[in-house]
């Protein structure tokens, strides 16, 4: 009923509005920054990072810019939505241009990337997707949605569901790592926590799932690069997240920066009509990435950026995002009828349709300042900040159980890392403060606990002398990942290795806390340092999180969704990989490197206890239409934990090679100790299937080796012929 009304005002509507209107509400703009300077912001960047300006002279040319919303433009009926305006009071007040001064008064939609969090900053993506929770992951979205939308946000860009195997790769960060299905149940429940049940509700905040499609498989793990693969591999490895995100119930899609198979993904008519429309039967909004109609351009697929807005246009790219290109050119194409009208109006149609969906038309302003005031960081918030902080850290080593620290443990602190609120959020959160977030250094104090600090390992044999552990707080700064952040060198800094071995040096016990947005390769340190806590970026919320892992409130259950290779050379480095006629092994003529070894330093899965697990009792068998496997989890150490478990299966012999094992199944479960719980995961044999050279789906057929464990080199195993 409620979507007939608006199926009809939105013909209404679209019958009511000139070209020129139609076009306006496809056109996303970001507020331009303009000051003491006659470039262009991003000019103005690029100046910095080329060194044609410092610093210094940036950040005093940016305190004399202000932001220009071009509301001539929006009276004009030229803006239909804007970008990046997590404010109220603004909002309010173009909303109240869009609603009383342009000739229709139709709403504007508020787009922003809040990506982990909006204030209150959650761990990065994934850092979040090693907890390998659904209600954590829906709870932090619920949180990141309830304050973003009081900031007058109505979209967020998100989720980032773009499966990503190669670690150079910077924005491996802002997904849920390497795995088909852990990105697919991650996408699917931040899309029920960004929009709530009901779209239409102040507090809800429509998801815009991208990048659509492939954009994790960049060539040799550089941002933007070629995308070059079989059909067979985009379908079964890369194409379910999107899709699992939309039968979520996702109202956007973003197209993907680069090519598939040489057709840039923005103005890509096979994935956008064909896939997305016909075969998906999504009925939303697609959205550009920023700039990307343009870029259209420099991919060499258009002529100029008329050519290029009349692709994408015409390939099924509704709203553009930042470039102009269907501000400046559609008009034109429409007339010369080279674009036909009615594939403006269905764009439009979509714009309309998500505001209505919004509830934007009944209730345009749904947010005001106090909202937004009492919205932010409430104790709730900080609470669930805590906990995702705290069940994403993964225990990658723990030798002589030097962890959990004793209550009244002395520790010496070391590494700038450690005190640097700033760096705890991670690349990707726009509205993060870092006087919001805590500190190690400030959480001890907090807590009472006997410490000392140097950043630098100043001081550090004295320091040493008077602690009963040394704590290295070392990784990646959170520039180093995200967005344009590919490295070709996955590394450890020198001067974070130097520090380490100054502190193994001391004979006293050594703990790192390892942040970054990627895994690292760090052999040396996998086989030195006695303790290892992979912190990520962890939020707000960072240093209280640090120590209920370190001193044992809280027992680690986080498991590694992204392997961790020995080398920067062994990229892209993934556990489903297929095997070759001579997979990697001792003898000379198999797949291998000669200068690193076959196995990753810390494999998919992967993660440690304070207590331990045995498996026991795995049973496989076919019901019906379905492969139904149990098995028995023992905790046999002597604390209470939880326990991710984790289900994989082998097709043994196909019509195709298949991967040596793929993640079919997890569960995260609460042991006491000394209890035994009995684990079931039911695999319907449609997630078995594959495609054969001519892309039909073909059955698992066979045997099917199912394994399972507490991570991807789980040696329990049942055959079953199915
Ligand atoms: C570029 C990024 O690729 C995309 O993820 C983001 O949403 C847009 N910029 C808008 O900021």
């Amino acid at each position: 009923m409620k979507m007939k009304q608006y199926e009809q005002r939105i013909q209404t509507l679209l019958s009511n509005m000139t070209l020129e209107e139609k076009i306006g509400q496809i056109q996303q703009c970001g507020p331009s920054l303009v000051g003491a300077f006659d470039v262009s912001f991003d000019e103005l960047l690029n100046m910095m990072f080329d060194g044609r300006i410092s610093k210094e002279e940036f950040d005093r040319l940016m305190g004399t810019a202000e932001q220009d919303f071009h509301e001539e433009d929006l009276r004009a009926g030229k803006i239909g939505s804007y970008n990046g305006i997590g404010d109220s009071a603004i909002a309010n007040r173009l909303q109240k241009i869009a609603v009383e001064e342009t000739r229709l008064g139709i709403p504007l939609l508020f787009g922003y990337d809040v990506i982990h969090g909006f204030r209150t900053v959650t761990p990065i993506p994934l850092a979040e997707s090693c907890a390998c929770e659904p209600a954590l992951w829906e709870k932090t979205g619920r949180v990141a949605a309830e304050e973003a939308t009081a900031a007058g946000v109505h979209l967020t860009f998100a989720p980032m569901v773009d499966v990503a195997r190669d670690a150079r790769w910077g924005r491996i960060s802002e997904g849920a790592g390497e795995d088909v299905l852990l990105n697919s149940a991650y996408g699917a429940a931040k899309v029920k926590g960004f929009q709530g049940d009901d779209l239409s509700k102040p507090d809800a905040m429509a998801a815009c799932v991208k990048h659509f499609a492939a954009y994790g498989a960049g060539e040799a793990g550089r941002d933007y690069n070629r995308v070059d693969m079989s059909m067979q591999r985009l379908w079964e490895e890369y194409m379910p997240p999107y899709k699992a995100c939309i039968d979520s119930g996702a109202r956007a899609v973003m197209p993907a920066f680069n090519d598939i198979n040489g057709v840039p993904c923005t103005a890509n008519p096979w994935l956008l009509r064909d896939i997305l429309r016909e075969k998906w039967g999504f009925d939303g909004l697609v959205i550009s990435d920023s700039n990307a109609i343009a870029e259209c351009v420099d991919h060499g697929l258009a002529e100029d950026k008329r050519d290029a807005a009349k692709q994408a246009i015409l390939a099924g790219m509704e709203m553009d995002m930042s470039s102009n290109s269907y501000a400046e050119y559609l008009k034109n194409l429409v007339e010369s009828g080279e674009v036909p009208e009615c594939v403006v109006d269905e764009a439009a149609a979509d714009v309309l349709r998500i505001k209505f969906e919004l509830g934007l038309f009944d209730n345009p302003y749904q947010t005001s300042e106090e909202r937004e005031r009492g919205a932010m960081l409430t104790e709730g918030s900080r609470a669930v900040a805590r906990e995702a902080a705290v069940k994403s850290m993964v225990l990658l080593k723990n030798e002589n159980h030097i962890l959990p620290l004793k209550a009244d443990a002395r520790i010496g602190i070391f590494g700038a890392l450690a005190a640097d609120q700033g760096q705890m959020t991670g690349a990707w959160a726009i509205g993060a403060r870092p006087e919001d977030c805590v500190s190690i250094v400030e959480a001890c104090g907090a807590r009472g606990i006997s410490y000392q600090y140097s950043e630098d390992g100043k001081d550090l044999l004295k320091i040493a002398a008077s602690s009963d552990v040394l704590v290295a707080a070392i990784g990646e700064r959170k520039e180093e990942s995200g967005e344009a952040a590919s490295r070709a060198d996955i590394t450890l800094r020198k001067e974070d290795l130097a520090l380490v071995r100054d502190l193994l040096a001391t004979g006293k016990p050594v703990a790192v806390v390892l942040f970054n947005g990627r895994p690292l390769a760090i052999p040396e340190l996998a086989e030195h340092v006695p303790a290892i806590l992979e912190a990520w970026h962890p939020g707000v919320e960072a240093g209280p999180a640090i120590l209920d892992v370190l001193f044992g409130d809280v027992n680690p259950s986080g498991k590694l969704t992204t392997t961790f290779p020995a080398s920067s050379g062994q990229c892209p480095m993934y556990y489903a990989h297929i095997n070759t006629g001579r997979p990697g092994g001792k003898s000379k003529f198999t797949s291998k490197y000669l200068d690193a070894p076959v196995e990753p330093v810390y494999p998919f899965g992967y993660g440690l206890s304070y207590t331990t697990f045995a498996y026991d009792n795995l049973a496989a068998e076919q019901t019906g239409e379905a492969v139904h496997v149990s098995v028995s989890v023992t905790n046999t150490g002597s604390r209470d934990g939880d326990e991710i478990v984790q289900c994989y299966v082998q097709d043994v012999a196909a019509k195709r090679v298949r991967p040596v094992r793929q993640l079919k199944g997890f569960e995260k479960v609460s042991l006491r100790a000394g209890e035994t719980k009995t684990v079931d995961f039911v695999i319907p044999f449609a997630e078995l299937s594959y495609y054969d050279w001519n892309m039909e789906e073909v059955p698992c057929e066979g045997i099917l080796k199912v394994y399972v464990g507490g991570d991807s080199r789980a040696e329990l195993s049942r055959e079953i012929r199915i």
